[in-house]
C-alpha cells in the first residue's frame, strides 16, 4: 500500500487535504489526474444508470436539507456507532470494529445499538477501555447567525434522502410510471470514528446512488436483477472477476430500513474482502416515513388497478472514492522488461485519465514544432499530455505508471513521411500511421482495446 499511496501522490492522483498544515484525517484532495479518473468513473456510472436506460432519470439535491428529513429517515436516532477510548494511550476505536476482528475495515454502521466490550483490551497497547458510548455520525451545522437548537442542520450522510423527498416532484414533472428510478451523484459526509486505509473510509466522500421504485411484490425479483446488473458494471470497468464477490448481510447487520442487502466486496490488500457497493431492498420504509412526518402523501396512482400504492425501493449505493481506490489497486502491476522493473496501471481505456501522450523523440528544434502540431490536432478529441523531458524510454515508463493506453512518438522520419508511431501500453507493440489518419486510428484503438 505504501508504494501505491506514494505513486498516487507523486503522479498527481490524490493529495492529503490541507497538507501544508499537516493534513486533516479522513479528507483528501484529488490531483489533476485524480479528477480525470473520478470524472471518468462518474461518467461511466451515469451512462449505465441514466443515459442508456429508458426507466431512470437523474437528480441533484442539496447537501443541507430540512432537519426533519433526518428525523423521519431514522438517521437522528440510529445513525450512530459505539465509541470506546483507551484509558492508557487515549486512542479511540469503534467498539463494533473491535468485536468484528478481521472485518474491522468494513464494519457497517451500528444502527445505534450498544456493543459490550467488557473483557476487551486496547489492540494498540493492551490498556483498559472505557465503556462504549453512542456517537452520531452526522456532521452538525447551524443555519443563520444564532447557534441554538432551532438552527441545527446536518450535512447529509447519504444522497438517497434527496431522491425520496423529491419522489412526487419527479413522478409529476416527468410523468413516470412504475417501475422507474432516480439517480444522483453527490457529496456525503460522515463523522467516522476511524477513518483510514487511504481513501477507503473518509469523512467527506462522493456517492452514486439510485433509488428504483417498484410495485410491491415485484421487489425481490428486481433486487436480484439489480445485484447482477451492478456486478456486471464492476466487471465492465475491467476489475478482475476473482477479486469481487457478493456478500449477503446477516439479519443483525441489516440497516433499519432494509429487508435484504447484498454487498459487492473487493479483495483489498489492507482489509481482505470489503464493501465497495451495497444493493438494498429498502421496502416502503422511506416513502412511508416521509409521508408521515411531512403530511404529504408519497404514493403512486396505478391507473390499471385504480389504486394508490406506496412503491418498494431497490437501492444500489456506492462510493466514488472507494471505486477509485478499487480500480487503481486492481490496475496496479509491476513487471520485468529487459531486466528492468516496469510499473504500470492497466486501467481500462475508458477510465484512463490521459488517453494519449505525444512524445517527440528528443527536444530537437525540428521535432518539437512538428510534435506540438500533432498535439494541437489531438487535443480536441482526447485527454492528452505532451512530454519532451528526458529519454524516450523514461517517458514511456512515466506514461505506463499513470495508465496512459497510447503514446504517439514523433521522430525524424515524421519530417519526411508525415507518419508517427503509436505505442500500446499493455503489449508495448508499435505501429506506424499517417498523421492524416491519426485521430481515427487512436479512436479505433481506444474503443476496441
Ligand atoms: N444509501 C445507502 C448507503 O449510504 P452505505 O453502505 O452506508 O449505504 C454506500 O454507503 C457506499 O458509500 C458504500 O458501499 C461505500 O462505497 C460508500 N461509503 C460509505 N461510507 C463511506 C466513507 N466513510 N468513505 C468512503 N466511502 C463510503
Amino acid at each position: 500500500m505504501d508504494v501505491f499511496v506514494s505513486l498516487c501522490k507523486r503522479r498527481g492522483f490524490v493529495f492529503q487535504s490541507s497538507e501544508i498544515y499537516g493534513g486533516l484525517g479522513g479528507f483528501w484532495d484529488y490531483g489533476p489526474l485524480g479528477v480525470e479518473l473520478k470524472n471518468n468513473i462518474k461518467q461511466d456510472w451515469w451512462r449505465a444508470m441514466v443515459q442508456e436506460r429508458d426507466d431512470i432519470v437523474g437528480l441533484e439535491t442539496s447537501i443541507v436539507m430540512n432537519p426533519a428529513v433526518w428525523e423521519a429517515s431514522g438517521h437522528v436516532d440510529t445513525f450512530a456507532d459505539p465509541l470506546v477510548d483507551c484509558k492508557s494511550c487515549k486512542r479511540r476505536f469503534r467498539a463494533d470494529d473491535l468485536a468484528a476482528g478481521d472485518r474491522a475495515a468494513d464494519s457497517p454502521h451500528g444502527q445505534g445499538q450498544a456493543v459490550d466490550v467488557s473483557g476487551v483490551r486496547c489492540p494498540e497497547c493492551g490498556g483498559e477501555l472505557t465503556e462504549a458510548r453512542m456517537f452520531n455520525l452526522m456532521f452538525k451545522t447551524y443555519i443563520g447567525p444564532v447557534e441554538d437548537d432551532a438552527s441545527v442542520a446536518y450535512l447529509r450522510p447519504e444522497t438517497a434522502q434527496g431522491m425520496f423527498v423529491n419522489f412526487d416532484n419527479v413522478v409529476t414533472s416527468m410523468r413516470r410510471k412504475l417501475p422507474f428510478g432516480i439517480a444522483q451523484i453527490g457529496r456525503s459526509f460522515r463523522n467516522e470514528i476511524t477513518p483510514g486505509n487511504f481513501i477507503f473510509r473518509d469523512l467527506e466522500f462522493e456517492q452514486m446512488e439510485m433509488e428504483f421504485f417498484v410495485v410491491p411484490g415485484t421487489d425481490e425479483e428486481w433486487h436480484d436483477r439489480w445485484i447482477q446488473a451492478r456486478l456486471d458494471w464492476w466487471l465492465g470497468l475491467g476489475v478482475r472477476k476473482e477479486m469481487l464477490k457478493l456478500r449477503e448481510h446477516d439479519k443483525e447487520e441489516l440497516s433499519h430500513y432494509s429487508k435484504r442487502t447484498v454487498d459487492i466486496d473487493y479483495d483489498f490488500p489492507f482489509a481482505g474482502f470489503a464493501e465497495v457497493e451495497g444493493i438494498a431492498n429498502r421496502t416502503d420504509f422511506d416513502l412511508k416515513a416521509h409521508s408521515e412526518r411531512s403530511g404529504r402523501e408519497l404514493k403512486y396512482f396505478d391507473e390499471a388497478s385504480g389504486e394508490h400504492i406506496v412503491p418498494y425501493v431497490i437501492e444500489p449505493a456506492m462510493g466514488v472514492d472507494r471505486c477509485f481506490l478499487t480500480v487503481l489497486i486492481d490496475a496496479y502491476a509491476e513487471e520485468e522488461v529487459k531486466g528492468e522493473k516496469r510499473v504500470l496501471l492497466r486501467l481500462n481505456r475508458k477510465l484512463a485519465p490521459i488517453k494519449v501522450a505525444v512524445l517527440p523523440l528528443s527536444r530537437n528544434e525540428k521535432l518539437v514544432p512538428t510534435a506540438r502540431k500533432v498535439w494541437d490536432l489531438l487535443r480536441p478529441h482526447f485527454m492528452t499530455q505532451y512530454d519532451d523531458a528526458q529519454s524516450i524510454g523514461r517517458r514511456y515508463r512515466r506514461q505506463d505508471e499513470i495508465g496512459t493506453p497510447l503514446c504517439v512518438t514523433v521522430d525524424f522520419d515524421t519530417l519526411d513521411d508525415d507518419a508517427v508511431t503509436i505505442r500500446d501500453r499493455d503489449s508495448m507493440e508499435q505501429s506506424r500511421v499517417p498523421v492524416s489518419g491519426l485521430v481515427e486510428a487512436l479512436r479505433d484503438k481506444l474503443e476496441g482495446g
